[in-house]
């Protein structure tokens, strides 16, 4: 198991230090991990000047996964749009081919008075959403800013999907929708857009191929409204790379806090990238205060989709679980006036468990 470490930025080296922890104690017990770090973001901008280093590439491309903690901070933002460390995330999702993003929101019981929801509406939940990674208005071209001849300045970018891309990914949403609860929505805007009315056509097509999912479709607006009204109506959300990341974000917050969520994005034949949903949060960097449960996680996805060692990635969930049970929580998911434990406390309770 030859994987990249791309500690990235802000809370990244802190909360990746912990999901490593975790793959030293399985390399304890025989498994063949072989871990190499990395620049990517701002750290690949300090040490090399691009936010995606081609020796970082070379890594990335010459291992079976990459373990990535989060890029992004305030002293970047005012770089040209090429060097900024969100470009060096878009350039390995995009060089890996990794079009296939999998967010599982998950609420533990434990953390059920995390939410800012009522317990019971989102006690239970378990939804995974499939956004597509390399398509959509975050790669269309043309784009940029331009002016018209009348002096007027005009910003525009390029919705765009391709039948193979939509198919594609239509195929790993139907594929994973049979191994939870035959139920898949795909999220739109075919009222509106006509990237979405294709979007719906060739999705509706796909499902011939798998009579037993039952396929919904739903506009994006109202499916950002059904999340927070009713979320436990939702099993499996297709949905394009844009719509995806709103959705996402809400729909982590379902659970507590973005800082439990762990993410995949995979490729076609599951080589995978695996990431907490959260970013890089440089306001609590360096205070041992970030949560690595999301990290962590990220290793447990790791285990079940590129290595299909299902039996280890339920042992880290289960893990992570215990340490929920025994009340030790990080800032973002502790009661008011509860006791907090760090970062690396945190890392240190999931090792024991484990
Ligand atoms: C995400 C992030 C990224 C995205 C940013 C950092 C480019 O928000 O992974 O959801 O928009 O995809
Ligand atoms: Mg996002």
């Amino acid at each position: 198991m030859k994987i990249a470490v791309l500690p990235g930025d802000g809370i990244g080296p802190e909360i990746v230090a912990q999901a490593a922890k975790v793959l030293e104690v399985l390399r304890s017990d025989g498994l063949k991990i072989e871990m190499e770090y990395a620049h990517l973001g701002g750290a690949g901008y300090d040490a090399e000047g691009d936010p995606f280093p081609a020796t970082t590439e070379r890594l990335a491309l010459a291992s079976d996964a990459v373990l990535l903690g989060a890029v992004g901070g305030y002293q970047y933002d005012t770089l040209p749009r090429p060097k900024r460390p969100e470009q060096g995330l878009l350039r390995i999702r995009k060089g890996l081919g990794l079009f296939a993003n999998l967010r599982p929101a998950l609420v533990y019981p434990e953390l059920v008075n995390a939410s800012t929801l009522k317990p019971e509406l989102v006690s239970g939940l378990d939804i995974m959403i499939l956004r597509e990674l390399t398509g959509d208005i975050y790669f269309g071209q043309p784009r940029g800013i331009r002016t018209l001849d009348n002096g007027e300045r005009q910003g525009f970018d390029t919705m765009l999907y391709s039948e193979s891309e939509i198919r594609r990914v239509a195929h790993v949403g139907f594929k994973i929708a049979m191994k939870r609860n035959k139920k898949m929505c795909s999220v739109d805007k075919a009222n509106v857009l006509d990237t979405s009315m294709f979007w719906r056509e060739i999705v509706t097509d796909v499902a011939k191929e798998y009579p037993q999912v039952e396929l919904s479709h739903m506009y994006v607006d109202n499916a950002a409204m059904q999340l927070v009204r009713a979320p436990k109506q939702f099993d499996v959300i297709l949905t394009g790379n844009i719509f995806g990341d709103i959705l996402s974000d809400e729909a982590s917050m379902l659970t507590g806090s973005i800082g439990m969520l762990p993410s995949a994005s995979l490729d076609e034949n599951n080589k995978g990238l695996y990431e907490p949903c959260h970013g890089s949060a440089p306001d609590i960097a360096g205070k041992d205060i970030a949560n690595p449960l999301a990290t962590i996680l990220s290793v447990a996805m790791m285990m079940r989709y590129t290595f299909a060692h299902e039996d280890i990635a339920q042992r880290i969930e289960a893990a992570v679980r215990k340490t929920l049970q025994q009340g030790l929580r990080t800032g973002d998911i502790a009661e008011a006036g509860k006791q907090k434990i760090g970062t690396a406390a945190m890392g240190d309770a999931v090792v024991a468990a484990l």
